[in-house]
């Protein structure tokens, strides 16, 4: 009998910021979670001023790694994160 392997729920690794996760820790974000949804879960309070709608960049962060596990941006997004501060290349 063959079975399919369950899937695995993807662990961001949040790395210490001494505002928002001063000792970093690791969440869960079953697929389709955002970043910012598995950050806000995990009392993770991240900036979100437009509560999720996609029409602001205050919930922005930077991936460290991991980057081809995300969606592929929408052209929203990428416009918003062109107004972005803070980012890195
Ligand atoms: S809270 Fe994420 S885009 Fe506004």
């Amino acid at each position: 009998m063959n079975r399919t392997p369950e899937p695995t729920t993807p662990i961001i690794k949040i790395l210490p910021h001494v505002e928002y996760c001063p000792e970093g820790t690791e969440v869960s974000a079953p697929a389709g979670t955002s970043i910012c949804e598995a950050l806000l879960d995990n009392q993770i309070n991240i900036e979100h001023a437009c509560d999720l709608s996609c029409a602001c960049t205050t919930c922005h962060v930077i991936v460290r790694e991991g980057f081809d596990s995300l969606n592929e941006l929408d052209d929203n997004e990428e416009e918003l994160l062109d107004r972005a501060w803070g980012l890195e290349p």
